[in-house]
């Protein structure tokens, strides 16, 4: 390219860092999966628009319609990825892909994450049976753990099944495994079930 055609180049910019400069964000922090819980000082992202017989998600409310499987962000930009509920619906391979596209877009320091249930923990709820918390489904009441094996499986969208539900052990293992150092690996969840769910935390370092 000859010289003065470089001068007046403008940089290419990634579509979530030109949405965080047009809305003049001090800071990029993305709900990916955001569904019916998007959430105030994050872009929130999904691909699916709420439709009719979608009944295990209460909405999709998005910023920014983008496959999270492909984020549009320069490297090194991004200061928070949360995802609450979304990993389990990718296979196992698919995320860890993702996982690493992830880490190579969070800033030093950037936090990743997540809210997603433990599958062992779902196999404890699910042999306590009638004991453990139930939840009303055009299938029936259903055992809380055991609906987290397969996700929704009576409204016919591909993106509500599950795909591969993560033990806490193998999620901590395979984030240190990318150089996110843990600052939070327990039961404590925010958004869904506590005691069900894992909610980690990692830093990238
Ligand atoms: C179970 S919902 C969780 C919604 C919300 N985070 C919550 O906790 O209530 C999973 C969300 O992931 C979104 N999702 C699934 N695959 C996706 C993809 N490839 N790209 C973007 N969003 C996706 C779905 O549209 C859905 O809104």
């Amino acid at each position: 390219m000859k010289k003065n055609a470089m001068k007046h180049e403008i940089p290419e910019m990634g579509l979530i860092n030109s949405y965080a400069q047009i809305n003049q964000l001090s800071e990029i922090k993305l709900n990916l999966g955001s569904g019916g819980r998007p959430l105030k000082g994050w872009i929130n992202i999904d691909n699916y628009d709420y439709e009719e017989g979608d009944t295990s998600r209460s909405g999709s409310e998005y910023d920014i319609k983008m496959d999270i499987r492909q984020l549009d962000a320069d490297d090194e930009t991004i200061d928070a990825i949360l995802m609450v509920h979304v990993v389990e619906h990718f296979v196992r391979w698919e995320f860890i892909d993702m996982l690493n596209m992830y880490h190579a877009k969070l800033k030093k320091g950037g936090q990743f994450i997540l809210e997603t249930p433990d599958l062992d923990k779902c196999i404890e709820w699910y042999l306590r049976g009638r004991e453990a918390p139930q939840i009303n489904t055009p299938l029936g009441p259903m055992n809380m753990g055991k609906t987290q094996f397969y996700g929704n499986q009576w409204s016919k969208l591909d993106y509500e099944t599950h795909r591969y539900v993560w033990t806490l052990r193998e999620m901590v293992d395979v984030l240190q495994g990318r150089g996110f150092e843990i600052a939070h690996a327990n039961h404590e969840a925010l958004f869904h079930q506590k005691g069900r769910d894992m909610f980690v935390v990692g830093v990238k370092s």
